[in-house]
């Protein structure tokens, strides 16, 4: 039986009132920052609410076994941002099929929505499946014959230009744990960071995710045959190389004006079919673009 999953990514949805409060510790000038980065942004994404409301059209139509989120859900990390971003994804619907997904950095941009797991609270429908110990990341849930692992390589970042990632050694150790209990099939990490860019080189300093080479070689140990991610906003796909023992798929931002899509993976055995769904603003609805497909191996 092969297995169909949604896979979108960056959504970047906002809300009004942001709700900003003197404890946020944002003083005027990161404010600026913030305004600038907002109405930049917000051009950007002016279509974001209709596209995904397009997108639960797909989820709704078109068969998925499993929803695939890979991170950004909001714009700013704020309480009201997450919730909104929540519900405009209908996570909590009922005849929605299953999800799961991990932060973005985004989502993770005040150090009170790590604290108090804002994404995770907003997510939980999101969150479920067999863990180590009792930290949120990583998880694994198999559908079908095929186990998705939820890594998160997100983090709260102190400099406003710093949008790095790191996984860590504590998390990449729980990943070896978990690995080792399960079962046969193929195995895909779900993460918000790529292992590399397009050209197969790591992303510039204050945008990559810092132990690229740790996670990069983690995965591999744990026989992992491929690497699902957002963060950088253009799709792609990384056939596997002498630095890349597995795949990786960039979906892209899912809401970006004329970058919006998503993809349609279909998983028979170790093949992976995958169609890329684009928004096409005047039917305001979603339509085929590209097709793709390989198998899922990793380095032996
Ligand atoms: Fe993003
Ligand atoms: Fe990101």
């Amino acid at each position: 039986m092969a297995v169909k999953l949604a896979h979108f990514s960056d959504i970047h949805l906002t809300a009004r009132p942001l709700g900003w409060r003197a404890r946020d510790a944002f003083n005027k000038r990161t404010a600026g920052w913030v305004n600038v980065q907002v109405l930049g942004r917000g051009k950007r994404f002016e279509h974001a609410n209709d596209v995904t409301a397009a997108l639960r059209a797909e989820f709704a139509s078109r068969a998925f076994d499993q929803l695939v989120f890979s991170g950004d859900a909001t714009a700013l990390g704020f309480p009201s941002e997450m919730r909104e971003a929540a519900a405009r994804l209908g996570v909590t619907d009922p005849t929605q099929p299953p999800g799961i997904a991990v932060p973005g950095n985004h989502d993770l941009y005040l150090k009170r929505s790590v604290r108090d797991r804002l994404f995770e609270e907003s997510f939980a429908p999101w969150q479920h499946g067999q863990r180590v110990r009792a930290d949120a990341y990583p998880f694994a849930r198999k559908v079908g014959h095929v186990w998705l692992i939820a890594l998160n390589s997100a983090k709260p970042n102190f400099l406003f230009w710093d949008a790095s990632g790191r996984v860590g050694a504590a998390q990449l150790q729980r990943l070896r744990e978990l690995c080792a209990t399960l079962d046969a099939g193929p195995r895909i990490v779900v993460s918000h960071y790529p292992l590399l860019m397009e050209n197969h080189q790591p992303e510039p300093r204050w945008h990559r995710l810092r132990d690229w080479r740790a996670a990069r070689d983690t995965a591999a140990d744990c026989g992992v045959n491929l690497w699902l991610h957002g963060h950088r906003h253009r799709w792609y796909v990384l056939p596997r190389a002498a630095n890349l023992p597995f795949s990786t798929i960039c979906t892209g931002s899912s809401t970006q004006t004329k970058r919006w899509g998503y993809h349609d993976y279909t998983i028979d055995g170790h093949h992976l079919k995958g169609v890329r769904r684009v928004y096409d603003l005047p039917s305001g609805a979603f339509v085929d673009d590209d097709v793709f497909e390989f198998d899922l191996q990793h380095k032996v």
